[in-house]
């Protein structure tokens, strides 16, 4: 293996295609052109879909090749782990119609192995399995073609992997356009195995995914059918950090020369002596890289349509923006810190993407005031805190009381998360319950004047959960209509990120029943149905035909929530006033959670305040 930088990595890869016939063109922004099913760029093929379908020619040719820059927010919670990026580099190559399969396969394993220098031995590919019985609809072969090409470049057999479509199928789910098998390229790390099952496309850090070739023959249509495409596209991505983070041996993605400069800036900017340790240092140092890193590439994108804001990719920029600000502070870092880190990532990407240089200035200042505003928050949250602490002390109490935690939180916009921290090292506990208690009341109390009223700062995160849990409801009713009464809720989460729906089902949900669930969810939003609410008792709600989650958990008094003649749940609340302000609804993951459990992860869309 060679040791290569992430500069010469892209060099070669884009001279490699263009020796072999393809035109290199330039990435699109990180910020989608026409695409409202996507916050932001999250793959490369994004912008080439029209020439994907055929609608029209490319004009650059047939043979295409690029370097994309994407930013995938799915996993933000799970940063600071040694391989989750919220921003990322994706080489690519496409034939629009032009080569297939045997071309794709033989020039991934040629890259990989003469240019990049890894051996046979340490791949290990997957292919699609197939799906349905020949003869029948839905029918889909094995890609034993796939898997012949790589046998015939000297891979065994054991390592040609054949997985179902949740590991081995590329195309956004949900959606409609161009998909197909694909074949995954994995590195084996030398680790052994997590157990029995241990295979490509496991989690546990064994097997590493650097390229995806798709082989895009189908079409998925409204009706969520795949109907022949009636050409043959490759679509690839490679991992520009994962590759190189494999080629160099070195632990994670945050040690390799790709992060050097701006890891060594956050120490530089950090006090030696930090109340953080370990595990917990680490996940902070690199909390605060990749968020600067994505932040920085947003805002400076050409397009410079996306600030922080309350809504959308708005939101999620600051929502990054201010978990690094958090991270930050806990490392010590002293505030104004955010410009300085955009500095350093400018440096080190403004000779591949210019627009890093030419709007550093805009973007430095977008971070100063989001950075100022947030910290304003953050004091003014910290010097209650203290006071309230004080009094505790005075009265010898230990307990800060759920009531006050809220208010911190609701009056001053401080983050719950720091309560529990600065209580901790003050050595005080916080009444959690308390918190999600008072809570779920002031949500109540304010869902008749939330309607497209955002206020400033934290506040936001409660309007976007109560869209959520409305869409909840909406998900579960639609399960019930697609599936039947037995696909039953076990269980949901909500952040602001996200909602998370666990039911009974005892099998994986087709692609159709998925699309079927959120077509009516998205129907439902559209006609604007009104919400309402009453308070009434267990046995007259579900006389009604109310779904009662928890049963008599909720005593006799209970609020029923009605949304047309769709959905009726016994449920706390709060819920929005109509089902228009979700927006609209999309499935992201459809998975299993444990025996005869599924999990869907959804999100809705931007809210037309
Ligand atoms: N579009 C494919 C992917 O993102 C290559 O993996």
């Amino acid at each position: 293996m060679k040791n290569l930088t992430a500069d010469e990595l892209r060099d070669m890869y884009l001279k490699f295609f263009e020796s072999k016939g393809h035109k290199i063109i330039s990435g699109a922004s990180v910020i989608p052109e026409n695409d409202p099913t996507v916050l932001f760029t999250t793959a490369g093929m994004h912008p080439l879909v029209p020439y994907l379908m055929g609608e029209m020619p490319h004009p650059a040719g047939t043979r295409l090749t690029d370097v994309q820059k994407c930013v995938r927010t799915g996993d933000i919670d799970e940063v600071g782990d040694s391989a989750h990026l919220t921003f990322f580099e994706m080489l690519g190559n496409w034939s629009l119609n032009d080569y297939f399969k045997k071309e794709a396969i033989s020039w991934s394993f040629e890259f990989l192995t003469k240019h990049l220098g890894f051996s046979p031995d340490q791949l290990s590919v997957t292919v699609f399995r197939g799906e349905g019985k020949e003869g029948e609809e839905g029918y889909i072969p094995a890609d034993e073609e796939a898997a012949s090409y790589w046998r015939e470049l000297g891979i065994p057999d054991e390592r040609i992997y054949r997985l179902p479509r949740e590991d081995n199928w590329w195309g956004p789910a949900g959606t409609t356009g161009p998909c197909g098998p694909d074949t995954e390229m994995f590195i084996d790390t030398g680790k052994p195995k997590c157990g029995e099952n241990c295979r490509p496309g496991c989690h546990c850090g064994k097997y590493i995914e650097i390229w995806n070739d798709v082989f895009m023959q189908y079409n998925k249509n409204a009706e969520g059918k795949y109907e022949p495409l009636g050409r043959h596209n490759v679509d690839t991505g490679m991992g520009v950090e994962r590759t190189i983070c494999m080629m160099s041996g070195a632990p994670t993605v945050y040690d390799t020369e790709i992060f050097a400069p701006i890891m060594a800036a956050i120490d530089a900017l950090r006090p030696a002596e930090s109340s953080l340790q370990g595990e917990e240092l680490l996940r902070a140092r690199r909390i605060v890289a990749d968020h600067m890193r994505t932040a920085t590439f947003i805002l400076c994108d050409p397009k410079g349509a996306v600030k922080p804001g309350n809504v959308g990719a708005n939101y999620v920029l600051r929502r990054l923006i201010r978990r690094a600000v958090r991270y930050g502070r806990q490392l010590g870092i002293a505030p104004g810190f955010t410009p300085k880190l955009a500095e350093v990532v400018s440096k080190k990407y403004a000779h591949v993407y210019p627009e890093l240089a030419a709007n550093l200035a805009t973007c430095q200042a977008d971070l100063e005031a989001e950075e100022n505003r947030f910290n304003q928050t953050l004091d003014k949250g910290e010097a209650m805190f203290n006071k309230v602490a004080e009094q505790l002390k005075a009265h010898g109490q230990t307990q800060i009381s759920g009531k006050t935690a809220f208010k911190l939180y609701d009056t001053f916009g401080f983050p719950f998360e720091m309560t529990l921290e600065m209580a901790e090292k003050a050595g005080l506990s916080v009444d959690k319950e308390g918190f999600e208690e008072a809570n779920r009341k002031h949500q109540e109390l304010s869902r008749t004047t939330s309607a497209g009223a955002f206020k400033a700062g934290l506040q936001d995160n409660s309007v976007v959960v109560t869209r959520m849990h409305t869409a909840t409801h909406l998900l579960h009713a639609a399960l019930h209509k697609v599936l039947g009464p037995t696909a039953n809720q076990k269980g949901s989460n909500i952040t602001a990120e996200r909602l998370r729906f666990d039911f009974t089902w005892p099998e994986k949900m087709t692609d159709e029943q998925i699309k079927a669930v959120e077509d009516l969810v998205n129907e439902w939003i559209a006609a604007g149905i009104d919400v309402t609410k009453k308070t009434t008792t267990v046995e007259e709600a579900k006389a009604e035909g109310a779904m009662a989650l928890f049963g008599s958990k909720y005593g006799e008094e209970v609020t029923l929530y009605t949304i047309g003649d769709v959905s009726k749940e016994i449920c706390c609340g709060p819920h929005v006033a109509n089902t228009k302000e979700l927006g609209s609804f999309k499935i992201q993951k459809e998975q299993s959670s444990s025996a005869g459990v599924r999990r869907i992860k959804a999100v809705i869309g931007n809210m037309q305040a």
